[in-house]
């Protein structure tokens, strides 16, 4: 059975992996904040509802993380506030360079991971960030298409 005790007392991981891992913790808090902000300010209920769910992954990657921090330091991790973008297309525009270097990431620490479960978990979330990065392209491209046919401007 699974034990969250067994880890504090096996954990071997270095304090560069620490730090990565409350990182994470941190980009998942504002990914989390931020999207609520995307999804508000989305044109449909489809795109609406997709940023919902992807927010809804990152509230589990956010739990999932924290879980792993306090058992491998015994603390709380502490987390940064940063700022969201106040325009929607600006805001998958970020979204999407986000994700795509939050894969890298993720892959990197589940490399250096020795933690099994620590492995297996960014690994899985490595996955997840792909497959959003994927949805924020779509929505790009689809509202840029839609902006050249009606002869908006790039940054407006
Ligand atoms: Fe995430
Ligand atoms: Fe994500």
């Amino acid at each position: 059975m699974y034990d969250p005790y067994y880890y504090v007392f096996t954990s071997a991981e270095d304090t560069s992996i620490i730090r990565d891992i409350e990182k994470a913790v941190s980009g998942e808090y504002n990914a989390i904040l931020c999207y609520a902000k995307l999804a508000e300010m989305a044109p449909n209920e489809e795109e609406q509802e997709r940023i919902l769910e992807i927010r809804q992954d990152e509230v589990r990657h956010y739990q999932i993380f924290s879980q792993i921090y306090t058992r491998l330091t015994g603390k709380k991790p502490t987390v940064t506030e940063e700022e969201c973008p106040d325009c929607y297309k600006e805001g998958l525009d970020f979204a999407f360079k986000d994700e795509q270097n939050t894969v890298d990431f993720y892959q990197n620490i589940a490399d250096r991971a020795k933690d099994l479960h620590v492995k297996q978990q960014f690994r899985r979330a490595a996955f997840d960030e792909q497959n959003h990065a994927v949805w924020f392209l779509y929505y790009m491209n689809k509202h840029c298409r839609h902006d050249k046919q009606h002869g908006v401007k790039e940054d407006d």
